[in-house]
């Protein structure tokens, strides 16, 4: 990859800016996809029991391809107790009742490619659920048995082992271990459960586990998904002895204790289980996938997931979580892009997701820094709806023009705000349930999606009924009602992708224009001025063809006002 080179006057355009990227060389679909991630719990239920399902996600393809994607992530749908929504897995090969059956799947799958569709599939290799075999066999086996060594079992500290074996927290509150009572009544080993404690942190030092999930790797692959979504990458290998953490317990970071040194986190032996993971893959046809779901800083250090023989792409929270301030979202930008070029990786961008507050709210929060896997509740500050649409399609506006790959969460493209006002008898999140109610977690974020806006449920469920319930507002947010309204959220999404695909924007480079005042993102590829106004003053804009425009008459007039984005095409000078 070249160097990235010094503020120059564009030949074609004649604007002033600053290369940061150049065009990647590599033509695979990844680097530049567009991936919709689909909560099948939420999306559509067709088979009436208020619980969305994988006949329903099939039914309504034909609208995810309207969107222009190349995939969809599917959340688990294994069979599980659903005690963290499915990402408690009780059966890695199978589909779980509420959802359908693997003849579902099978359809699935081969109804999406016929719309040029992949599905990528969730894989959960740091914990399984407390059901899962291999756990009720390590339950029933002695302390130090094989069976044991599949997970993370330590005797207890203190005179009777009565004390955890180490201060780790679980994310969702709470110690994170909890102890067993051993086959013969006496109280017995803890085991580690980085999440709930119905979900057991798996041994990966053990061999046994390896070959585990590369069985687990290839049943799917064989099932001709386009790749896996891996979840909490990061936290597969901890460090030797379980060492007790000055920072967060949680490993989450905190001042002077950043995540990536807690010792539950991207310890180093983790590369070579991707190395193995991505042989498997390429020993397969048809270009498939890995994408690590991993909260390491700083990216230079994420990016040494995704060299050339590890995984194909990360999540880019650095991105996800960026305020309101142009200066932070340009540094966040610019870092991702030149660590990512420096190991030929393409980087991504994300906005929303089913463990964080949709943007649309907290882009109308006064203040957004919430904590990651915290939502909004009644007794919060409410954020302010019509702010955050306006500044949530500029942001969408202004990600979509950005060369590498996309990740979109469904609803996403309705404006949907979160959920805030859930009455807590309905809250099925752990972490509310751990914490008390203290963190009311992320259920407003999984709300199911409207798509007829006079119909029961807004049409979600073919019986009228939802296993969360939906905010009364969401009417006019229906798919239906959007469909028929030219400046709809909905259309603005449907404009916006077709054309990042037809001027090849995710394949294309990034240069920041830098004329642009203090308070404007703006950088050009393919050509086209991508431009967000973060600021409190409208700014002039270069002549050109306004082709996108973040809500009607944005950019219009050569002005864009504050919390507007649009896309320029920029006149090609003449050659001469
Ligand atoms: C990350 C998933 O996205 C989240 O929903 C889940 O609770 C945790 N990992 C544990 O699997």
């Amino acid at each position: 990859m070249e160097k990235p080179l010094e503020a120059t006057v564009d030949p074609q355009t004649g604007l002033r800016v600053k290369p940061v990227h150049l065009r990647q060389p590599g033509h695979q679909w990844w680097r530049s996809s567009v991936i919709y991630q689909v909560y099948p719990r939420s999306f559509r239920d067709l088979r009436g029991d208020g619980v969305g399902d994988l006949q329903g996600i099939a039914a309504e393809l034909p609208r995810l391809a309207e969107l222009h994607i190349d995939a969809v992530w599917l959340s688990p749908f294994y069979k599980s107790p659903q005690k963290d929504a499915g990402y408690d897995v009780e059966d890695y090969c199978s589909v779980d009742p509420i959802f359908g059956t693997l003849e579902d799947f099978d359809a699935l799958v081969a109804e999406a490619s016929r719309h040029g569709i992949r599905i990528i599939v969730d894989l959960v290799p740091n914990h399984c659920s407390d059901q899962h075999i291999l756990f009720q066999a390590a339950l029933a086996a002695p302390a130090g048995s094989p069976a044991r060594d599949m997970f993370i079992f330590r005797d207890g500290r203190g005179e009777h082992g009565e004390l955890p074996p180490n201060n780790w927290e679980s994310h969702f509150g709470g110690p994170a271990w909890t102890r067993i009572t051993e086959p013969d009544g006496t109280p017995g080993q803890w085991y580690l459960h980085l999440f709930d404690s119905s979900q057991p942190d798996f041994n990966w030092d053990n061999p046994a586990v390896h070959d585990e999930f590369e069985r687990i790797l290839r049943f799917w692959l064989d099932r001709g998904v386009g790749g896996f979504r891996v979840d909490v990458a990061h936290a597969l290998i901890k460090k030797s002895g379980l060492p007790d953490w000055g920072g967060r317990a949680d490993g989450s970071s905190s001042e002077g204790f950043p995540g990536h040194e807690a010792p539950m986190f991207g310890q180093d032996g983790i590369h070579d289980i991707f190395r193995s993971w991505r042989q498997i893959l390429d020993s397969y046809d048809g270009d498939r996938v890995l994408c690590a779901e991993a909260t390491i800083d700083p990216v230079e250090r994420l990016a040494q997931w995704v060299r050339p023989d590890e995984m194909h792409q990360t999540f880019n929270f650095a991105y996800l979580h960026h305020p309101w301030d142009a200066s932070k979202l340009r540094g966040i930008i610019e870092s991702s892009l030149t660590a990512f070029d420096s190991v030929g990786a393409p980087t991504t961008w994300v906005l929303s997701n089913h463990d964080v507050v949709r943007h649309v709210s907290r882009f109308g929060l006064q203040a957004h820094d919430l904590r990651s896997g915290d939502g909004i509740g009644p007794l919060d500050q409410q954020p302010d709806h019509e702010l955050g649409l306006v500044r949530a399609r500029a942001a969408t506006l202004l990600m979509l023009g950005l060369p590498g790959g996309v990740y979109l969460y469904q609803g996403e493209e309705l404006g949907l705000p979160d959920h805030t006002m859930i009455p807590h008898e309905f809250r099925q999140d752990p972490t509310f349930h751990r914490t008390g109610g203290e963190r009311v977690g992320r259920d407003g974020s999984r709300v199911p999606l409207p798509w007829r806006k006079d119909a029961p449920s807004y049409g979600f469920s073919e019986a009228g009924i939802s296993w969360l319930p939906q905010p009364p507002e969401w009417g006019r947010l229906s798919r239906d009602v959007q469909e028929q309204d030219p400046d709809s959220t909905l259309n603005f999404y449907k404009h916006a992708l077709g054309l990042r695909r037809r001027l090849d924007l995710g394949h294309g480079s990034l240069a920041w224009w830098v004329q642009a005042p203090a308070d404007v993102v703006a950088f050009v590829n393919n050509g086209v001025l991508a431009v967000m106004n973060m600021g409190a003053e409208p700014v002039e804009l270069p002549a050109g063809e306004l082709v996108a425009a973040s809500v009607p008459g944005a950019g219009a007039h050569g002005k864009l006002e504050p919390d507007h984005a649009a896309w320029i095409r920029l006149p090609v000078r003449d050659a001469a």
